[in-house]
C-alpha cells in the first residue's frame, strides 16, 4: 500500500519517529556514513508556487540518497494547458516513484493523490505545510532534548504552516500556544483536531488575541510571513492588521530566557520579525532550514521505500 503525507495527521501514528529518525540520519549523514536507498528511485516534483528550501530540500535529498528529482513547473507541463490532474497523476504514476507537490488548493493535492498509485506528498498548500513540521521538530528536539510538555508560541497568521505545527504539537504532547489578530485565527477544524490530540497527551492548544499571554515563559516562538503564497492582494491589509504581532526583542523579553526563534522561512524583516530577533543568540532559523534536508531524508525514505 502506498503511503500519502498530506497532512500532519497523515504521519499521526508515528509524527515523532518521523523526527527521532531524521536526527540520527543526519548524525550518520554527517558522520560520513553514505546512504543510497533512492537508488534509481526518480522523484516527480511539481511546484506551482515559488520555492527555495523545499525544492532545494528535496532535489539534493535524492541526490544524497543516490536518486534523482524532476521539478515540473505547471507553466511547462501540460498541466498548465488544461490536462487534469487526474490524467497527469495516472501518467506520473507509470514513471516516477514519487511526487512532490506545491498547490495552491490542498483540495489539488488530495485529487493528485487519489488518482496516483505512487506516493504523493504535500510540499505546501494553503491549508498544511507536513514536511516543514518534521524538520521544526527535530530542531526544537536537538534544542531542548524533548518535545512533552515545552511551550510553543506561535505569533502571527493562522496560515497552513501554523495548522500543521498545531496538529504536530498536538502529537508530541507540547503545549501550543496560537496568537493572531482577531479574523486571522486558524481554521476551527485544526482548533478542533489539534485540541482532541493535545487532550490525550494531557497538553493545551490555546488560540488568543493576546500575545503577551503566548509568548508568556514560552521555550519556542515561531513566527511566519503575515502574507502567504496567494494572498498578495490582501497584503496593505494584513500589515496594518498584524502591526502589533511584529516578533521583536520587547515580545521574546517575555519569554524563557533560553527560549528559541523560529521561522519556516522566508522572513520578512522589519515586518513580522526584526533584524535583533531574527540575527539574536537564541535564533535557530538557519538550522530549522538546513534541517529540511534531513526531515524530507527521512520523508522519502519512509513513503517511497
Ligand atoms: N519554508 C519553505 O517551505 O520555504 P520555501 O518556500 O523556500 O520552500
Ligand atoms: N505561509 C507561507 C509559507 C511559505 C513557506 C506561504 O504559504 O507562503
Amino acid at each position: 500500500m502506498k503511503r500519502d503525507i498530506i497532512s500532519v495527521l497523515d504521519m499521526k501514528s508515528d509524527f515523532e519517529k518521523f523526527v527521532d529518525d531524521g536526527i540520527r540520519l543526519k548524525k550518520s549523514f554527517r558522520a560520513g556514513k553514505r546512504d543510497s536507498s533512492m537508488e534509481r528511485k526518480t522523484l516527480g516534483m511539481i511546484f506551482e508556487k515559488a520555492s527555495t528550501r523545499t525544492r532545494v530540500s528535496f532535489e539534493t535529498a535524492m541526490t544524497q540518497l543516490g536518486g534523482h528529482a524532476i521539478y515540473l513547473s505547471p507553466r511547462d507541463m501540460q498541466m498548465g494547458r488544461g490536462e487534469s490532474i487526474a490524467d497527469t497523476a495516472r501518467v506520473l504514476s507509470g514513471m516516477v516513484d514519487g511526487v512532490l507537490y506545491r498547490a495552491f488548493e490542498h483540495d489539488n493535492v488530495v485529487e493528485l493523490a487519489r488518482n496516483s498509485t505512487i506516493s504523493v506528498i504535500n510540499g505546501l498548500d494553503n491549508l498544511e505545510h507536513p514536511t516543514q513540521i518534521v524538520a521544526d521538530f527535530m530542531t526544537i528536539k536537538e534544542k531542548k532534548g524533548s518535545l512533552k510538555g515545552l511551550k510553543i508560541a506561535y505569533v502571527g497568521d493562522g496560515n497552513n504552516t501554523a495548522n500543521s505545527l498545531m496538529l504536530a504539537s498536538g502529537l508530541v504532547g507540547s503545549d501550543f500556544w496560537i496568537a493572531t489578530p482577531k479574523g486571522y485565527e486558524p481554521l476551527d477544524q485544526f482548533v478542533m483536531a489539534a485540541k482532541k490530540l493535545a487532550k490525550k497527551q494531557r497538553s493545551e492548544v490555546e488560540v488568543t488575541n493576546e500575545w503577551k499571554e503566548a509568548v508568556a515563559g514560552a521555550d519556542v516562538i515561531y513566527t511566519d510571513v503575515w502574507v502567504s503564497m496567494g494572498e498578495e492582494k490582501e497584503k496593505e491589509i494584513k500589515e496594518k492588521a498584524f502591526k502589533k504581532y511584529q516578533v521583536n526583542e520587547k515580545m521574546v523579553s517575555l519569554a524563557k530566557k533560553d527560549h528559541i526563534f523560529m521561522h519556516c522561512l522566508p522572513a520578512h524583516r522589519g515586518l513580522e520579525v526584526t533584524n535583533a530577533v531574527a540575527d539574536s543568540k537564541n535564533s535557530v532559523i538557519f538550522e530549522e532550514a538546513e534541517n529540511r534536508l534531513h526531515a524530507e531524508k527521512i520523508i522519502l525514505k519512509k513513503v517511497i521505500n
